[in-house]
């Protein structure tokens, strides 16, 4: 049996949390691969709203298990408030959420570190959420780290305490000065750990073998996007894990010859939150617009995103390393009312014109060379089928098919699960 992935090929934000719920009636188990607390995945259905950040966006289907993987950073005091949110959907956790014994844990000292170098970067920081994902996964490559099942161990105590006093010796070397109250974050985290331990924690990868071995159908969901990728994003304003396929085989131990389908999802224009070079962003109405429409708030931060036209120099570079098989596209419905609608098709350097990522993407020397087409002014949020699609909006997603020689299908017309369609 085989395992289907599906990932951001952005900046994230793309809509993964929402797809994910669309495709979870066929499958069996959904599988969160890497990332922790910074990502925020919205789901909307039958009037409801909800976040989620570590848990997996299945977590609301009937049947489907939901797995946190050994490639996610978990923080159990966001964890334990993302289980109280969810307790008006009676879920049975016993029985649909498993946690990977060899998830990193982190600590609030994690979280301190975190803010302790934005600060002292000043003007040059990532922008990040401050949910102490760089510092643990530096931990976990550092062999360091807290795993998930050493808060069963009998020196769980003496670990906490050892990493802890670890990371406030580090903090002395940062020039920022940032306060806490570490006593009250530490008596919040240990309560939670309290609570983290009545639930089902696995060997998660043998857990994996197995159901593969029954015939199970398994959707790896991905966080961030593949430009935030540590190795492949615009580094070094990334996250600290590979958020692109092979992420998956290291965050779930999928072995890569069992991976078939790679669902890509994209917004049908370019979104990015916190800093970083972003060549076809826009600081005019247009991007304005993008944003207003979009609804383009953080779902973790609250901060807004900044927006711009979809660079397809970036896309093409996202589905190539990722191996995608099947595009989405998501938010087309932003777009109705705009006179014209451009593609970055180039970017125009010092060395010339250039139609793959270079090395550095820093704005000053990146000029993107668009192409326009026409827009289209209809609402597509109440459209069911392809066949209402007005002309124009067919003619973009004809147009972005082309030229990014992978079909497109599902495209997605409102934050709704029953606002999608396939083609
Ligand atoms: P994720 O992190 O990739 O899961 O995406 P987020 O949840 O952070 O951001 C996507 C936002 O767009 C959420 O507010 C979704 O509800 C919303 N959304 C998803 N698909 C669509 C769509 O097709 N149209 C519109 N207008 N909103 C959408
Ligand atoms: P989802 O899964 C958008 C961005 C932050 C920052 C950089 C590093 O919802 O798509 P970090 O907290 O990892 O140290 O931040 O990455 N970032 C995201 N942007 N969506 C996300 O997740 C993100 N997770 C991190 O804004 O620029
Ligand atoms: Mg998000």
């Amino acid at each position: 049996m085989t395992v289907d992935l599906l990932l951001g090929l952005q900046w994230g934000d793309e809509g993964k949390g929402k797809i994910v719920d669309v495709l979870t009636s066929s499958y069996d188990i959904i599988a969160r691969f890497q990332g922790g607390p910074n990502a925020g995945h919205t789901l909307e259905f039958e009037g409801n709203k909800h976040v989620l950040h570590t848990i997996p966006s299945g977590i609301f289907h009937p049947k489907a298990v939901n797995l946190i993987g050994n490639g996610v950073v978990i923080d159990p005091v966001i964890f334990m408030q993302e289980i109280e949110n969810l307790a008006p959907y009676n879920i049975n956790f016993d029985e649909k959420l498993l946690i990977s014994k060899k998830a990193h844990l982190i600590l609030p000292t994690h979280r301190l570190l975190d803010a302790a170098s934005e600060a002292s970067k000043g003007k040059a920081k990532i922008g990040s959420t401050l949910k102490g994902i760089g510092p643990t996964y530096m931990d976990k490559t550092g062999r360091n780290g807290i795993r998930v099942g050493d808060i069963f161990a009998s020196n769980w105590d003496e670990k906490f305490q050892k990493l802890t006093n670890k990371h406030l010796e580090i903090l002395k070397n940062f020039d920022a000065i940032i306060e806490y109250n570490l006593e009250e974050m530490e008596r919040v985290f240990l309560r939670s750990i309290d609570a983290l331990r009545k639930f089902n924690m696995v060997d998660s990868e043998h857990y994996l073998h197995q159901a593969q071995k029954a015939g199970k159908k398994i959707l790896a969901e991905g966080a961030q996007g593949s430009l935030l990728d540590v190795d492949f994003g615009t580094y070094p304003f990334v996250t600290s894990s590979t958020t692109t396929a092979a992420g998956a085989c290291t965050g779930l131990g999928v072995a890569p010859n069992k991976i078939k389908d790679v669902f890509g999802i994209f917004k049908a224009y370019t979104t990015r939150v916190g800093s970083g070079p972003f060549p076809t962003e826009l600081f005019d109405e247009d991007g304005e617009t993008m944003g207003r429409v979009g609804n383009e708030f953080g779902a973790t931060t609250g901060r807004s995103r900044r927006c711009g036209w979809l660079d397809l120099v970036a896309l093409k570079y996202a589905i190539k390393i990722n191996g995608v098989t099947q595009l989405m596209m998501m938010k087309g419905d932003v777009l109705s009312g705009f006179d014209k609608i451009k593609v970055c098709t180039a970017y125009q350097t010092k060395e010339g014109v250039q139609d793959y990522l270079p090395y550095d993407i820093s704005t000053e020397d990146i000029q993107p060379l668009y192409e326009e087409l026409d827009g289209w002014e209809e609402d597509l949020t109440q459209l069911n089928e392809v066949t209402q699609f007005p002309k124009n909006f067919l003619d973009y997603i004809d147009y972005l098919e082309k030229a990014l020689e992978t079909q497109i299908k599902i495209v997605s017309v409102g934050p709704d699960r029953a606002q999608t369609i396939y083609r």
